[in-house]
């Protein structure tokens, strides 16, 4: 595996901005969580390759509102890095659950996520339908419905 280091960051540039993108196509979506979040960049050397968003939700719960790696560095275990320390993250600020949602089309992610330990426990109908001006399409679907997955810390 890649030698990832991640580290806490207060601002987001535009590259770093790009990259939430790509995980999340909104941008007043975004707009509406950044502020509020803990964030997190990943480097592989001097390298911002990957962003993590932490987001106190509810009561003892914190979801990861965005994950993203850069595009050529996929597949290198970075995705796999940021999940590994947001969960040890939660823990040692003591939430109890660990929550993310994604897109019910989104197959490579949930897979990610399943292995990682994450259980599915609830559907948001048309999420993407009434969230999202323009249809996403994903692995040839129309993207509707969110999965939210939760991990119990
Ligand atoms: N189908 C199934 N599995 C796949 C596929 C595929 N098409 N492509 C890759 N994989 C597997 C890989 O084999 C690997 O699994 P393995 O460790 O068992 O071999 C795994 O998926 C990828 O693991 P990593 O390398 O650790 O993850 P990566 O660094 O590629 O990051 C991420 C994953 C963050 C999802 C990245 O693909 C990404 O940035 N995607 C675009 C943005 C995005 O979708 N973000 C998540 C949206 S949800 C949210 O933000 C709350
Ligand atoms: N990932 C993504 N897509 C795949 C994969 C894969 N690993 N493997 C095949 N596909 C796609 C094919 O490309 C095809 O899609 P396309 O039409 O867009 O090209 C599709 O899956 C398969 O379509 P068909 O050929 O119409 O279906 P098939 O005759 O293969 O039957 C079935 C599908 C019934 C699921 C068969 O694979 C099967 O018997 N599996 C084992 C039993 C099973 O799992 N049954 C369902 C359990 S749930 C239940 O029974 C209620």
């Amino acid at each position: 595996m890649a030698d990832v280091k991640i580290s806490a960051i207060s601002s987001i540039n535009a590259d770093l901005f790009s990259l939430l993108l790509e995980a999340d196509p909104s941008e007043e979506i975004i707009r509406g969580y950044i502020n509020r979040a803990y964030k997190f960049v990943a480097w592989l050397s001097d390298i911002p390759v990957g962003i993590l968003l932490l987001l106190d939700t509810h009561p003892n719960t914190v979801e990861i509102v965005n994950i993203a790696v850069s595009k050529d560095f996929r597949n290198q275990g970075i995705g796999s890095a940021l999940l590994g320390f947001s969960a040890e993250w939660a823990k040692g600020k003591k939430y109890k659950v660990i929550e993310i949602g994604t897109g019910s089309t989104s197959f490579e992610q949930l897979y990610l996520y399943q292995k990682f330990g994450f259980r599915p426990f609830s559907i948001d109908h048309d999420f993407f339908v009434k969230n999202y001006n323009q249809p996403i399409i994903e692995n040839n679907l129309v993207l509707k419905d969110m999965i939210r997955l939760q991990q119990y810390l």
